[in-house]
């Protein structure tokens, strides 16, 4: 099995590429920014643009499966729209078109929890819920899943949307007790998603085993990912977390649906 990890330079991309460490025949790291360690026996290390298609398509020569992290993990405060397109966008189409060129038969996408942020608090939601994201990041998203899923119809390439909640090495925030992955989580996951016997499409809330989590990973039990950290584990120490704003504490998606928010909450049922 020969892995392809894009964004390794990033957060996420650092953890899973220690906790895969000595798995996979090979492990190649891809970044825009250079890797903290450089590469050990069995990675490779390519600077790559995810805005480029050549680049993108050269990455994934030889590879099984790609774990597809690159992108702008936020909604940026300023020009939005023009990073999310390139990074997250078309990013996310040339790593798909990428795979289908080189022949890649499974892709997993860090998808984000922000998909269905404008879901209310009192509703627990599943696989199957339409999406409602809260901000462009998260619509970007949603454009990422689609895509994936039109990949898996269309050319037979198994694809796994992960929908990672917060990933931190604890909660930091009130919300973050029902939205966290721990590191430990979050590698079982990919791990989990690369080591699969043959699956057509998937989709997976990335979250702990938290109490009060607004989301269920309930039909995918195939997948057997068990997550073992506990968020409510770190409520005393926040306690005195300062307030959620008004329409933040509404929301799964938290201050994603604050941001520049301008409607009527009595209308989002
Ligand atoms: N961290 C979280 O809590 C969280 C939650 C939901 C979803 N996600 C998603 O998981 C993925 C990884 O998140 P992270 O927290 O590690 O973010 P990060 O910002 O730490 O890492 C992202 C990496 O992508 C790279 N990148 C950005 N644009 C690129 C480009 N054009 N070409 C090549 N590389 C590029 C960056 O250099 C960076 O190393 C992101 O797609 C993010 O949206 C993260």
């Amino acid at each position: 099995m020969k892995l392809l990890i894009t964004g390794a330079s990033g957060g996420i991309g650092r953890v899973l590429r220690e906790g895969l460490a000595g798995q996979y025949d090979l492990v190649r790291l891809a970044d825009v920014v250079p890797l903290p360690v450089p590469p050990a026996a069995n990675e490779e290390w390519i600077h790559f643009d995810i805005g480029n298609l050549a680049a993108a398509t050269a990455a994934c020569a030889g590879i099984d499966c790609v774990v597809h992290l690159a992108g702008i993990p936020v909604e940026p405060r300023e020009n939005a729209w023009e990073q999310l397109l390139h990074a997250n966008i078309v990013g996310c189409y040339n790593m798909l078109e990428a795979s289908r060129l080189a022949g890649v038969r499974r892709f997993i996408f860090a998808s984000s929890n922000h998909v269905v942020g404008f879901y209310r608090r009192d509703r627990i939601v599943g696989l199957d819920a339409l999406p409602r994201p809260d901000s462009l990041y998260g619509a970007s998203k949603v454009f990422g899943e689609a895509l994936g899923r039109l990949y898996a119809d269309k050319h037979e390439i198994s694809v796994a949307c992960l929908r990672i909640g917060s990933f931190r090495p604890e909660p930091e925030d009130t919300r973050q007790l029902a939205t966290w992955i721990s590191p430990e989580d979050m590698v079982q996951l990919v791990k989990r998603c690369v080591d699969a016997p043959t699956f057509h499409f998937v989709v997976a809330y990335g979250i702990s085993n938290n109490e009060g989590g607004f989301w269920t990973n309930r039909g995918i039990e195939w997948l057997e990912y068990n997550p073992v950290s506990r968020g409510q584990d770190a409520a005393v120490r926040l306690a005195n977390a300062p307030a959620e704003d008004a329409i933040a504490r509404l929301f799964h998606g938290g201050s994603f649906c604050s941001m520049n928010f301008e409607g009527s909450p009595a209308r989002i049922d």
